[in-house]
């Protein structure tokens, strides 16, 4: 969850929006919805097409046509998944992040740290099992003048936020990726504030979170209205002049990047409650590793595959503020039961234990840790 306010307005602002949520829908500029586990497995196809194992563990959600090698040229979700994890029927994209491993200071034994259900805006949890909350924003707030048209995906349209080798700092990009130690009381909310403000943190919280820690991938918001990917899968898309969150900062993208996309977030909510004891975390000790080794959480990074049925997306974000908004948009879009969503699973293609039930050597995939 989240209230579009860095200030010490951020009570007033959080207040307002939940009004808004409640009574009158559809002023808000984001649409957002849960999408259960699909299935927890090293397989990468945008980073690591054809590799099975890949050589991280990665928690996926989305469309059930998932693969080891999904081309941009030829794949087609939609036609090819016949059941979706997220709550829109017409959303078979896929959104997947890393695992974070809880590593035990008394035996350096792993165990994954679970996910949990994120909260709707009217405080209860989403139907939702682990996996992701997602949102597509356009362009925010009441300024004269602000465009808050944005361009839907293209079909084979794909892209990763963050930088898995980041041990440290990044000054080079803005502030989109961060975890944010929430307390109890923000178990099911996440806390008042917009993502990835002075609340949260690039690296991993140092200290137990009683309700658990909420992780934000910010992706950008322009695109150079060219490729539907690049070798990094970065550089054709890029944020907005302004900063992380393009949708606070008006519809300003650079020349290079002149499409206004709608800008992808998602939360990913951890149950660290079972790491939560003091003496894991004694000494200034973080215990926990991300999947890809980083002991830091700066390496923390999401992956984007679209896969919306023709022009779904594109017909959700027109609607905003008119029948779509926040947790609605089931006018325009065909919602489906929670508990179909939570029946979208698949099997691992790599089969292994993930380290949910028995603590494991080594985080799967052998990985160094550093
Ligand atoms: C992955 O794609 C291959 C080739 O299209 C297909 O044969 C296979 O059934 C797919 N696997 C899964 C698990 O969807
Ligand atoms: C390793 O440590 C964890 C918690 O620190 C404990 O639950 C687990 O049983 C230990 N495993 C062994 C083999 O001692
Ligand atoms: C919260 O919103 C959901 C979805 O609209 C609704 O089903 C549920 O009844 C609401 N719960 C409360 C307590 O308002
Ligand atoms: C807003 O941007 C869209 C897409 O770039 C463009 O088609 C539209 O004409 C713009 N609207 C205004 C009022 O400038
Ligand atoms: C990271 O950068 C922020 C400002 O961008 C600064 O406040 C913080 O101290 C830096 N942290 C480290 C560990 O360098």
């Amino acid at each position: 969850m989240f209230y579009v306010s860095a200030s010490s307005l951020a009570a007033v602002a959080a207040l307002l929006l939940r009004v808004r949520a409640q009574s009158s829908l559809g002023s808000e500029d984001f649409i957002r919805f849960g999408c259960s586990q699909l299935v927890v497995e090293r397989t990468d196809p945008l980073v690591n097409p054809g590799y099975s194992p890949s050589p991280h563990m990665h928690q996926i959600v989305g469309g059930n046509s998932f693969n080891v090698t999904m081309d941009p040229s030829t794949f087609d979700p939609p036609q090819t998944s016949t059941c979706t994890s997220c709550i829109y029927k017409e959303d078979t994209s896929n959104y997947w992040t890393a695992s974070i491993y809880f590593r035990s200071p008394e035996n350096g034994t792993f165990k994954r740290v679970p996910q949990k259900a994120n909260g709707r805006m009217n405080g209860t949890l989403l139907p939702q099992d682990g996996g992701l909350t997602v949102y597509y924003m356009r362009p925010f707030g009441g300024a004269t003048g602000i465009n808050k048209t944005t361009r839907a995906f293209t079909p084979g349209f794909r892209m990763l936020a963050g930088d898995p080798t980041l041990r440290a700092n990044n000054t080079k990009t803005p502030f989109a990726i961060c975890h944010r130690c929430l307390k109890e009381s923000e178990g099911i909310m996440g806390g008042n504030g917009a993502p990835c403000d002075r609340n949260d943190t690039p690296y991993f919280p140092k200290k137990p979170c009683p309700g658990g820690i909420r992780a934000t991938v910010i992706f950008p918001s322009c695109w150079d209205g060219v490729n539907v990917d690049s070798p990094d899968h970065r550089t054709h898309v890029t944020y907005a002049q302004e900063g992380g969150l393009g949708a606070l900062a008006g519809d300003k993208c650079p020349d290079s990047h002149p499409v206004r996309i709608p800008q992808v977030m998602y939360e990913i909510m951890f149950d660290t409650r079972q790491f939560n004891d003091e003496k894991y975390w004694a000494d200034g000790n973080q215990p926990l590793v991300y999947s890809f080794g980083d002991p830091t959480g700066y390496g923390a990074h999401g992956d984007y595959l679209f896969g919306w049925k023709d022009d779904a997306l594109q017909r959700g974000m027109d609607s905003l503020g008119k029948t779509c908004g926040s947790e609605y948009c089931d006018q325009v879009l065909t919602v489906q039961d929670g508990k179909d969503a939570i029946g979208c699973t698949k099997s691992q293609q790599a089969n292994e234990d993930i380290g949910d039930d028995n603590w494991l050597e080594s985080i799967p995939g052998n990985v160094v840790i550093g």
